[in-house]
């Protein structure tokens, strides 16, 4: 552990922190659940290139998740956390604070209207989900008061949440949205992958290969047909199954009917490997 590296757990410690620096500051924000990766890293450095100064909140955010075993679960890697984060800078305050510190009273969610953003891909199944993210990140942006704030396109629906949820709350923070690190071979990157067997971590290429042909038959094909030939692809795989396929248009994340040439789509997917759930999108057009 690197004891040189800033670690607060309370909000009062933190405004208190805060305050030292100068107040007109550019700051910005990188909300994560720790057990970082090279995803995380890459948007703690776009964060230190755009910022004076940056704060990276670890936070295993209890009401966005609907399982309670998949809570129980989540990895706790606070030690090697502060060391990734301390190989990019030793400037960088860590705020990870315990569960009553952000929720004093109930462990429960804000209800939002996200106008239905909330509702589809991974909201349909999820109830709260998305509440249980718009809760933590609002309260984080209300005590922080960042500039700007990280977030990565691996979680694109999410992305947008946040994004609305800065529109209706009226919260004044600038969302920067960053690329999708992947693996070699392709795979979005995930603290999740560490729970695959290495032979089906490798062949999981899979998954970004169908989107990269999804994309090169967008052009071509019909909606309808590229679904049908996901499904195809998925029902002939022993290793992976298909929960969803869909193209939505990037602003509303309504699944496509019929294609506009005014509209900017994406490809969504998820998929169960080894038990272990895996999400990936790709820009369209
Ligand atoms: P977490 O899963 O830890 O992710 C934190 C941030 O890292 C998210 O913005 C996510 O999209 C981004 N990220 C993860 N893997 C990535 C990859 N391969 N490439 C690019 N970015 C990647 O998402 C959450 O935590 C939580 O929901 C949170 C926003 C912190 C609220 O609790």
């Amino acid at each position: 552990m690197n004891f040189s590296m800033l670690v607060i757990k309370t909000k009062n410690e933190l405004l208190g922190e805060l305050k030292k620096i100068d107040g007109t500051l550019d700051l910005g924000l990188v909300p994560t659940m720790g057990a970082l990766h090279e995803g995380h890293k890459s948007l703690i450095k776009k964060a230190i290139s755009e910022n004076k100064k940056v704060v990276v909140s670890i936070f295993v955010n209890p009401t966005q998740f609907n399982n309670q075993e998949d809570l129980a679960k989540y990895p706790k890697t606070i030690d090697s956390d502060i060391h990734l984060i301390s190989s990019i800078s030793e400037d960088i305050i860590i705020f990870a604070p315990t569960v009553s510190e952000i929720y004093p009273e109930k462990v429960t969610p804000k209800i939002y209207d996200f106008s239905g953003l909330d509702k589809v891909m991974e909201g349909e199944f999820r109830d709260d989900h998305f509440n249980g993210v718009g809760t933590i990140v609002e309260e984080l942006f209300k005590v922080i008061k960042p500039k700007r704030a990280y977030f990565g396109e691996k979680d694109f629906q999410q992305l947008r949440i946040i994004q609305k949820l800065t529109e209706i709350q009226k919260l004044p923070v600038e969302i920067v949205g960053c690329e999708i690190v992947r693996e070699k071979n392709g795979l979005a990157m995930s603290s999740r992958n560490e729970r695959l067997s290495d032979k089906v971590r490798l062949k999981a290429a899979f998954i970004i290969e169908t989107l990269k042909t999804a994309k090169d038959k967008f052009g071509m094909e019909n909606a309808l047909c590229i679904k049908n030939w996901v499904k195809y692809k998925f029902e002939n795989s022993e290793e992976f199954q298909l929960e969803y396929f869909e193209i939505a248009d990037i602003e509303t994340l309504t699944p496509i009917k019929s294609k506009n040439n005014n509209v900017k789509y994406r490809a969504f997917i998820a998929v169960y490997a080894e038990g272990v759930r895996l999400i990936d999108n790709i820009a369209l057009n």
